[in-house]
C-alpha cells in the first residue's frame, strides 16, 4: 500500500495527516465518540473518532475486532494527562478522518488483543493463524526469527558456509523411528525422512567444506513431549580438523555472544560453563542434563553447562546393543584397547559431548570416526553384519577410503533454545505450525488417507 505509514513510526508524524492499515485490537463505543486500538505488524495504536466526522463515525460504529481497516488520520498528541509513558504510540492518538474496509472477520474463536496460553490448545492449534496473532505468539516468532539470524551471521562471519542437504534420504541411525515416504517409481522402495544431516555432513567433511551448517530440519517418528517434535529444527555444523576442545570453545562463544547480542537482560550463572563428566552427573545429579540454576525462579537466569565423556554403548530397553548418540562417533584414546578387543564395552566412552541449559538437552555432537576399519569395529561390536554394514552404511565406509579428513560437529535444538529464552513451558510455543502431542496438525488436517488413486500408483494396498 503506497504511503501507508507504519504504526510504530506514527510518533516521527504528529501534527501530519498520514495512513494506517492493519486489525481492530479493541473497540470502545463511548456514545458520540468511538475509540479503537489498530494493530500491524509494528505495534497498537490508540484511534479516535470524533463525531464531527461524520462518515467516519459512521463507519467506526459498524467495526468489530479482528476487521481489516485502512485509516486515514491525524496524528495528534495526546492530553499531558493521558500520556502513558513506557508504551509505543503511548503519547500520540490518531484522529479517524476516514475509514476504508478491507476486509470483515467473524468473532474469533478465542481473544486475540491477550495471552492464549489458558485457551484449550486444540483451539489454538485449529485456528493458528488466529492464534499467531496474538502480542505473545508475534514475540515468540519474531525472537526466533532472530535467534536463526544471529547463528547464521555467525557461522557465515566464522567462514562456515550452508549446505542444503537431501530430505528424501536413505535412514540414518540416530535411535528413532524414521518417517518412510514411498516412492511412486519404484513400488517397494522407500524414501526415509532425514532424522538429522549426520551423514550428509560427515560426507561434506570428505568432500572437502571444512566448515559446514545448515539450519536444518529433522523429523523423528517418535512421541512427543514438551520439548520434543515430530519435526524441529537444528543448527547443524561440522568441521575438519578439529578437536573437542574447539567444538566446545567455539559452541561456547557463540551463546555468549548470542546472549549478549539477542537477550542483554539475562544473565549467564558461570562463564566459562562448568564441565561435568557423564558418569559424575549420573552419580551427582541423577541425570545426564543436570540443572545447575542457582535460582529457579529467576526468568532471566541461563545455566549452561558442558556434559562430556558419554558412554560409547549402550542397552536398550529391550536387550539390544546400540550406540548412545550415535555410531560415527570416535572412541575415547584411554578406551581404544578395551574398544579393539571388544571387551568390557559399556565402560568405553566415545569423544561425545552435550551442551545442558536449564535442565535441557540443547545439544549433541562428537569428534567422529574418519578411518574405515575403526568404523567397521564399531559396526561389528554393534552386531552389524558385513552384509547389513554394506546395503546401510556401504557409502560411509567407502568415503572413508578417499581421504576423509578428522572431523567433529555439533547440532543445537534451535526450538529448545527458542523456548527457553522466551521462558516458554513447552517448544510448541516457539513453533509457528507445530504439530500435537499426538503428531496431528489439527489446522490442515494431517495425517490424513490419500486417494485410491494415489495408493495404487504407490503400489500399496491397507491391510484394513
Ligand atoms: P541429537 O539426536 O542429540 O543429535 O539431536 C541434537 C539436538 O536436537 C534437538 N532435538 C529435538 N528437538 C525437538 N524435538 C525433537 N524430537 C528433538 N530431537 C532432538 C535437541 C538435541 O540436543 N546428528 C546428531 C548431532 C551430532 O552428532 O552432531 C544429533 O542429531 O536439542
Amino acid at each position: 500500500m503506497r504511503n501507508r505509514v507504519y504504526i510504530k513510526d506514527l510518533k516521527d508524524h504528529i501534527g501530519k495527516e498520514v495512513i494506517i492499515a492493519g486489525w481492530v485490537d479493541v473497540r470502545r463505543d463511548q456514545g458520540k465518540m468511538v475509540f479503537f486500538d489498530m494493530r500491524d505488524m509494528t505495534g497498537k495504536v490508540q484511534c479516535v473518532t470524533l463525531p464531527s466526522h461524520t462518515e467516519a463515525i459512521e463507519k467506526a460504529k459498524e467495526i468489530r475486532p479482528e476487521w481489516v481497516l485502512k485509516i486515514t488520520g491525524l496524528v495528534n498528541k495526546r492530553p499531558e494527562k493521558n500520556i502513558k509513558a513506557d508504551v509505543l504510540n503511548g503519547n500520540v492518538e490518531l484522529e479517524v478522518i476516514g475509514v476504508e474496509v478491507l476486509n470483515k472477520a467473524e468473532t474469533a474463536p478465542f481473544q486475540i488483543n491477550e495471552s492464549t496460553s489458558n485457551v484449550d490448545e486444540d483451539l489454538r492449534m485449529k485456528y493458528k493463524y488466529l492464534d499467531l496473532r496474538t502480542e505473545r505468539m508475534q514475540k515468540n516468532i519474531r525472537m526466533r526469527d532472530k535467534i536463526i539470524t544471529f547463528f547464521r551471521k555467525y557461522m557465515h562471519d566464522n567462514g562456515f558456509i550452508e549446505i542444503e542437504t537431501p530430505i528424501l534420504m536413505k535412514g540414518t541411525p540416530e535411535g528413532s523411528r524414521e518417517y518412510v515416504v514411498p516412492s511412486r517409481l519404484f513400488n517397494g522402495n522407500f524414501y526415509v525422512l532425514p532424522q538429522s544431516p549426520q551423514q550428509f555432513k560427515q560426507l561434506c567433511m570428505v568432500a572437502g567444506f571444512e566448515k559446514y551448517f545448515q539450519i536444518a530440519r529433522c523429523m523423528r517418528d517418535e512421541d512427543t513431549r514438551g520439548d520434543r517434535q515430530p519435526e524441529f529444527t537444528q543448527l547443524d555444523f561440522e568441521m575438519s580438523f578439529i578437536t573437542q576442545e574447539e567444538v566446545l570453545e567455539y559452541t561456547e562463544a557463540m551463546f555468549i555472544e548470542l546472549i549478549k547480542n539477542v537477550y542483554p537482560e539475562k544473565k549467564i550463572t558461570q562463564i566459562p560453563f562448568p564441565r561435568i563428566s557423564y558418569a559424575e552427573s549420573m552419580e551427582k545429579y541423577k541425570s545426564d542434563k543436570p540443572d545447575m540454576r542457582v535460582n529457579k525462579d529467576d526468568p532471566n537466569e541461563l545455566a549452561f553447562a558442558w556434559v562430556l565423556d558419554f558412554p560409547m554403548f549402550e542397552k536398550t530397553d529391550e536387550g539390544e546393543l546400540q550406540a548412545v548418540h550415535h555410531p560415527f562417533c570416535s572412541i575415547k584414546e584411554e578406551d581404544k584397547e578395551k574398544f579393539r578387543k571388544g571387551e568390557d564395552l559399556f565402560s568405553i566412552r566415545a569423544n561425545a559431548y552435550d551442551l545442558v541449559l536449564n535442565g535441557y538437552e540443547l545439544s549433541s555432537g562428537s569428534i567422529r570416526i574418519h578411518e574405515r576399519d575403526i568404523q567397521k569395529q564399531v559396526f561389528k561390536l554393534l552386531n552389524i553384519s558385513e552384509e547389513e554394514q554394506r546395503k546401510k552404511f556401504g557409502h560411509m565406509l567407502e568415503a572413508f577410503t578417499y581421504g576423509a579428513p578428522p572431523h567433529g560437529g555439533f547440532a543445537p535444538g534451535i526450538d529448545r533454545i527458542v523456548m527457553i529464552l522466551q521462558n516458554e513451558p513447552n517448544i510448541r510455543e516457539v513453533i509457528a505450525f507445530p504439530k500435537t502431542g499426538e503428531g496431528k496438525d489439527l489446522m490442515m488436517g494431517s495425517p490424513a488417507p490419500i486417494t485410491e488413486k494415489q495408493l495404487k500408483e504407490l503400489g500399496i494396498k491397507l491391510s484394513k
